[in-house]
């Protein structure tokens, strides 16, 4: 049976790539409604053969909607997603509101696939996009060794700030080699040709909010309180995706060898990890517009006797928002389809 989709933030970086991807894994849809402001509403986005014209959310009716997936920022899921839920729809938000709520399941597709079932208010949360990378990437580590610790830095691309940060870099870039100043708004300094230490807000112990994420994501999603993270989130020159060093410490002994073997199996990863120049992933030569978490430079830490250290790049827009959320998607689908055949 055709399911009923609505996209709301249909305009933005993340909502268009959901459009994108329910095309090419061939999503069965019904009817498909796409959302936005009042501003943008009456646009025409192509779907296939199709154009569809962009409506109003404030004055949507989600009457018949089976699956509404949220990219539109905080305050627009925590008004809305109650009422598309009420109506009947299952709500998959990529926004951080309802990610720490306890009756609203945090999901990775290929790492807690499960938790998704058990949704009492018809909300999925879909993770922030560098817990999502990061542990696509460290569950199979987890499960073979158990993971104590985390120290993480990330390098982080503008897409995940939206659309205006991405003619933000472009608009300072071309600026610049003109000899013209760059004029921030919505970075707080230059992001042309500089890295930034600071994504989201600051909080009380010095950390930012998407340090934090990073922090409590993990040990929602991999049920284990007891995990340590240590985060340090910078924001790049980069347009599309996201860049992490990760160093791991586990409480059984994993070689690099076995590490790599793991994570060779495991799904949604491609190991790329010669030792010779190039024979890593990028963001620009690998994850930009794919859907794999890439792992590379997988090593034994010389400073740690149960430490490993890994450099994992993805598509934050794919993998880190849209593709998850179209994969969180397909799992009520399949649960649906699945109550309907007995
Ligand atoms: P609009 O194009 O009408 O502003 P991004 O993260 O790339 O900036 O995209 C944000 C998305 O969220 C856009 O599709 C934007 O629509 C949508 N959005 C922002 N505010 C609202 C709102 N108040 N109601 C509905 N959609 C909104």
């Amino acid at each position: 049976k055709p399911v009923n989709v609505a996209i709301v933030g249909a305009t933005g970086a993340v909502g268009e790539t959901m459009l994108k991807i329910l095309a090419e894994r061939q999503f069965p849809i019904g009817r498909l409604h796409l959302l936005a402001s009042e501003r943008s509403a009456g646009e025409k986005i192509e779907f296939g053969a199709r154009k569809i014209v962009v409506e109003d959310l404030a004055t949507f009716d989600p009457a018949g909607i089976d699956i509404a997936l949220f990219s539109a920022g905080g305050s627009v899921s925590k008004e809305y997603a109650p009422k598309f839920a009420a109506a009947g729809a299952v709500v998959i938000d990529n926004s951080s509101v309802f990610r720490q709520d306890d009756d609203v399941p945090l999901v990775v597709a290929e790492v807690n696939p499960d938790a998704a079932r058990n949704r009492p208010r018809g909300i999925i949360a879909n993770p922030n996009c560098s817990t999502m990378q990061l542990l696509v990437a460290l569950a199979p580590i987890h499960n073979a060794a158990k993971i104590e610790r985390i120290n993480i830095a990330t390098y982080q691309s503008v897409s995940g700030t939206g659309k205006r940060a991405l003619e933000e870099l472009g608009r300072q870039t071309a600026g610049l080699l003109s000899f013209q100043q760059a004029q921030p708004e919505v970075y707080p300094v230059q992001i042309a040709f500089n890295v930034i230490p600071h994504g989201g807000d600051f909080c009380d112990n010095g950390y930012t909010t998407e340090e934090m994420k990073l922090v409590w994501e993990t040990r929602k999603i991999l049920g284990d309180d007891s995990i340590a993270v240590n985060a340090t989130v910078a924001r790049v020159p980069v347009f599309y995706g996201h860049s992490e060093a990760v160093h791991v410490e586990t409480r059984d002994k994993l070689s690099a060898a076995d590490a790599r073997k793991l994570l060779e199996g495991a799904p949604g990863i491609e190991v790329v990890d010669e030792r010779v120049g190039g024979g890593y992933p990028t963001a620009v030569t690998h994850a930009s517009g794919n859907d794999p978490v890439y792992v590379g430079r997988i090593r034994e830490d010389i400073s740690h006797p149960r430490g490993l250290s890994l450099w994992v790049v993805a598509d934050n827009i794919r993998k880190g928002a849209a593709l998850n959320a179209v994969q969180l998607a397909e799992l009520v689908v399949a649960e649906r389809d699945a109550v309907a055949s007995v």
